[in-house]
């Protein structure tokens, strides 16, 4: 399978960015084709209105590199994995921005927009984040955001891990081993059993076969 990993930081031996390299370590031990992006590296401006910022033939007028990586990783891969510090109980502009971004190829004045949706469902989504406070709510604003991503794009929100630190590296001493849970997350996202019942789900009243 083919994923990327999508790294939101601007600090690149920060605390997230240490747990997505680790995530992208264990994708390749299973045998997983990865793509790691620093959302700093292709983007440089917001999403403007679409609507006075467009080109005459539809395309998205903003210069930089987020087409290429929008075209050429997100949209081609089977799942991808969001990493970011949280920032005021969120996720980062950076990564925040990459979705906004988004829009301009989603929106139905894009000559492409039917073939950009139908490559943005079906996809395995993970989150990485990081975080100085230990508070269990502090991530509940980008889990959610992450979940209500996940049902609009009709993908599998695998899971989050949360790992805990400030300084540069600080992640490395968290006891709960966030780096060695990203490797595991890493090396079982595409094979891992997820579920999201509705009442009437067929099911065997057992998790485990
Ligand atoms: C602008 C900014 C806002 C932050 N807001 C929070 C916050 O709301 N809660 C928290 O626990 N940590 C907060 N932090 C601390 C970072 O989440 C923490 O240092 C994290 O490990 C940084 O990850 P990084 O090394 O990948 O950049 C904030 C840091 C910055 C720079």
């Amino acid at each position: 399978m083919k994923a990327m990993v999508l790294c939101s930081s601007p600090r690149r031996d920060g605390n997230s960015t240490t747990m997505a390299n680790a995530v992208a370590d264990g994708l390749l031990e299973a045998g997983h084709e990865v793509e790691t992006v620093h959302v700093d590296d292709v983007l440089s401006a917001l999403l403007r209105d679409c609507r006075q910022c467009r080109m005459p033939d539809g395309e998205c007028a903003i210069d930089d590199g987020f087409r290429r990586a929008f075209f050429g990783s997100y949209l081609p891969a089977d799942g991808f994995v969001a990493a970011s510090p949280i920032y005021w109980y969120g996720v980062s502009a950076q990564l925040k921005a990459f979705f906004d971004r988004m829009f301009c190829y989603v929106a139905a004045s894009h000559p492409q927009s039917a073939s950009v949706v139908a490559q943005m469902t079906g996809k395995r989504i993970g989150l990485v984040l990081s975080s100085e406070e230990t508070y269990p709510t502090v991530s509940s604003s980008p889990q959610h955001q992450f979940q209500e991503f996940s049902r609009y794009t009709r993908s599998t929100f695998v899971g989050v891990v949360h790992g805990h630190g400030n300084a540069r590296t600080d992640i490395c001493r968290d006891p709960s081993d966030p780096i060695g849970r990203a490797r595991v997350f890493g090396r079982n996202f595409f094979s891992a059993h997820t579920s999201d019942y509705q009442i009437d789900t067929p099911r065997s009243g057992r998790v485990w076969a």
